[in-house]
């Protein structure tokens, strides 16, 4: 079993390792998964054909292959691959190959049903749709070992090779006897005894004391609530075993080529895996984004939240593995992309960092699951306007490259946000249940962004000395260390903004007294935390010049600076808001405008300013190196004041003192 490091450390082997770099060769990654399996191979002609007209440089093969690979246990049949290696190559796309472990061939369920993993009401996940694998089973680890050391070997000096996928969107749990016992041995390294265990689940109470390890188990299915610090540790151990599956997987085929970067796609702000972690074990960061089309601004707002996150925990250029072309097929109404909308999303992502943009698939399926998913090249064909902007988007990247890629997104703020605390506070039993730690981000995020404020993420214990100002929108569970680090930025010269119920509990899960640490409360010139006040949903509370929402608290302050109080209600005349020094603390969640206007304040106060100002409120503006990005997400056209002169590398043309953007339309400007 792999032992902790400090979350976002770098792997041991940092400085020696490739990079993104080694598999962009200086241009853009451009292109998507392919799973032609599904075609009659003609069809890939045609395929490569459109690759070569749409600028794609790069595409992610054998995804879901592990059936056709190994089609009965220890056959092989790479004849296929061979060839489809050796085509893409002479056409010139590099290949992102993928280990086939995310789904496992049905074989393998039937003759090894240990291997499929179980709910917490004890139903098996059975094959027949993807991800139906225990991370903890040996067996389905054997098996994908193998699968993939035969892989590896067989195409480490394929020349079309450029980098390792490894798996797809590890997600799963399992409460099955294996896991069990896994989770018995995890538990056994962190707590050495059953004593510490017992006193870090809080067993004393309820009955739970364990008199014996056996009696240990995963959170299954119970009568009365769960025990929150076991179900906290449950997610640790499962972030932890996916972590052992991809390491495992990493470890093989980074022996056969070591000169190559290997990667695995994260979901957008995915709460299964601790991602600070698992960035750390990739030579990539890769991610799939999909906001929703039907509204552009909030899904403007969505992607660059999970851009802003993966750039983070990539300390640099990342990839985007997967996004849309148009509509998905598993909403509720899937709505395709509106004109433009593709374009402009792809350019965000390159203007947050990204130097891959992917999407899934290349061609739309005729069967299967996402049948109804679109693809770039949709069931319209090539004359379909899906395909059309895709040659689009071809074009735009590989002017752009030259000028691009490997630069950095500089970024004066860090919002934190930690798996741990993540885990802890999504629980049932908890002061409020009417809101998620995703809306907290997305609303301090949308603040920032809304303010035209670059920024990054960072965990609560990576040095952050580098920003002028440190953003928690919210750390329910915050460690000591994490509590030294925050007050010793403080101490340094940081502005650090908190927002509420934030350094609650500690790490097991146990409310520390007073209710908030003690050295916070101080910081923030709280003498007694009184009550949290939470809001049913749509209630609001006034406060001196805004509404709250969601949450409110009952503070008594202690010397604060300066606060904003509370109007009317229970809590008139008691703050809202607090600061103490460059110490600020939001006891509810201010409207967006409200919040925003406070961010920009602390911002500017703290000597962080706007990308650019007086921008309409529907343009984003990002900086990437000496280039600055321009992305109208509204529907209508816009106009923007820049000063000075720029090339717009998108239409090659020169703009002084103004730019105009179409709808969805984009420039990217450099001086
Ligand atoms: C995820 C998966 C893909 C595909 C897409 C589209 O991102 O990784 O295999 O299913 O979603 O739904």
């Amino acid at each position: 079993m792999s032992t902790p490091r400090t979350p976002g450390a770098p792997r041991p082997t940092d400085g020696q390792r490739p990079t993104l770099a080694d598999a962009t060769r200086g241009r853009l990654l451009f292109g998507g998964d392919y799973n032609p399996e599904q075609w009659p191979e003609q069809v890939w002609q045609d395929d490569v054909r459109l690759m070569r007209e749409a600028g794609v440089t790069s595409v992610t093969v054998g995804v879901f292959s592990w059936s056709r690979l190994e089609p009965r246990p220890g056959e092989r049949n790479f004849g296929w691959l061979d060839r489809l290696l050796d085509l893409l190559h002479d056409n010139g796309v590099g290949v992102v190959l993928a280990t086939p472990t995310a789904s496992p061939p049905p074989w393998l369920g039937r003759l090894h049903p240990e291997t499929l993993p179980r709910d917490a009401d004890g139903h098996v996940e059975w094959w027949g749709g993807r991800q139906h694998f225990s991370p903890s089973s040996t067996t389905y680890r054997r098996h994908a070992a193998a699968i993939t050391e035969d892989l590896a070997a067989r195409y480490a000096r394929h020349p079309a090779l450029t980098m390792w996928h490894i798996n797809n969107e590890y997600c799963t749990y399992d409460h099955g006897d294996e896991a069990a016992a896994a989770f018995r041995r995890w538990l056994r390294e962190r707590y050495r005894t059953l004593d510490a265990l017992n006193d870090a689940w809080g067993t004393a109470f309820w009955g739970q004391e364990h008199d014996s390890w056996d009696g240990v188990l995963p959170p299954r299915r119970t009568h009365y609530l769960k025990n929150p610090a076991q179900v906290l540790d449950f997610r640790r151990f499962t972030s932890d075993m996916l972590l052992e599956c991809f390491t495992a997987e990493r470890d093989i085929v980074t022996r056969h080529t070591p000169h190559l970067p290997v990667t695995t796609n994260f979901m957008p702000l995915w709460e299964g895996q601790d991602a600070w972690r698992w960035a750390a074990e990739e030579d990539v960061v890769s991610v799939d984004l999909y906001p929703d089309p039907r509204d552009p601004l909030a899904g403007a707002r969505h992607g660059a939240l999970v851009q802003d996150l993966t750039r983070s925990q990539a300390r640099g250029p990342w990839m985007l593995m997967e996004q849309a072309a148009s509509a998905v097929n598993w909403r509720g109404v899937n709505h395709p992309k509106p004109r433009g909308l593709n374009r402009l999303w792809s350019l965000q992502a390159v203007a947050r960092g990204a130097d891959a943009v992917c999407s899934f698939q290349w061609r739309q399926s005729r069967q299967g699951a996402e049948k109804f998913h679109s693809a770039m090249l949709g069931h319209a064909g090539e004359r379909g306007r899906t395909f059309q902007e895709v040659k689009r988007i071809g074009a735009d990247l590989a002017r752009l490259a030259p000028h691009v890629t490997g630069t950095a997104v500089p970024a004066g703020i860090a919002v934190l946000h930690d798996w741990h605390s993540w885990w802890a506070s999504d629980q049932e039993a908890r002061p409020s249940t009417r809101f998620g730690l995703p809306d907290l981000l997305h609303a301090w995020h949308r603040a920032l962004m809304e303010a035209h404020l670059t920024t990054d993420f960072a965990h609560p214990e990576h040095d952050l000395s580098g920003y002028r100002l440190v953003v928690v929108p919210q750390l329910y569970l915050l460690t000591d260390a994490a509590i030294d680090n925050l007050l010793a930025y403080v101490r340094r010269g940081g502005t650090l903004v908190s927002g509420f119920h934030t350094g609650v509990a500690d790490r097991d899960d146990r409310i520390r007294p007073g209710g908030m640490d003690a050295r916070l409360r101080e910081l923030f010139g709280i003498r007694v935390l009184h009550e949290w006040w939470p809001l049913e949903t749509g209630e609001t509370v006034a406060c001196a010049g805004f509404t709250g929402t969601l949450w409110s608290e009952e503070i008594e302050p202690a010397d604060p600076d300066e606060t904003i109080p509370y109007e009317g209600g229970e809590l008139d005349g008691l703050p809202a808001v607090l600061r103490r020094g460059r110490a600020w603390y939001v006891s509810t969640l201010p409207e967006p405008a409200a919040l925003r206007s406070l961010l920009t304040r602390i911002a500017a106060d703290a000597g962080v300013h706007p990308v650019l100002a007086g921008l309409p409120p529907t343009v984003e503006a990002v900086r990437r190196g000496e280039l600055l990005f321009l992305l109208n997400h509204g529907g209508a056209p816009v106009t923007v004041a820049v000063p000075g002169t720029h090339t717009d590398l998108l239409t090659g043309t020169a703009v002084t003192g103004e730019v105009a953007l179409g709808r969805h339309g984009a420039a990217v400007l450099r001086p």
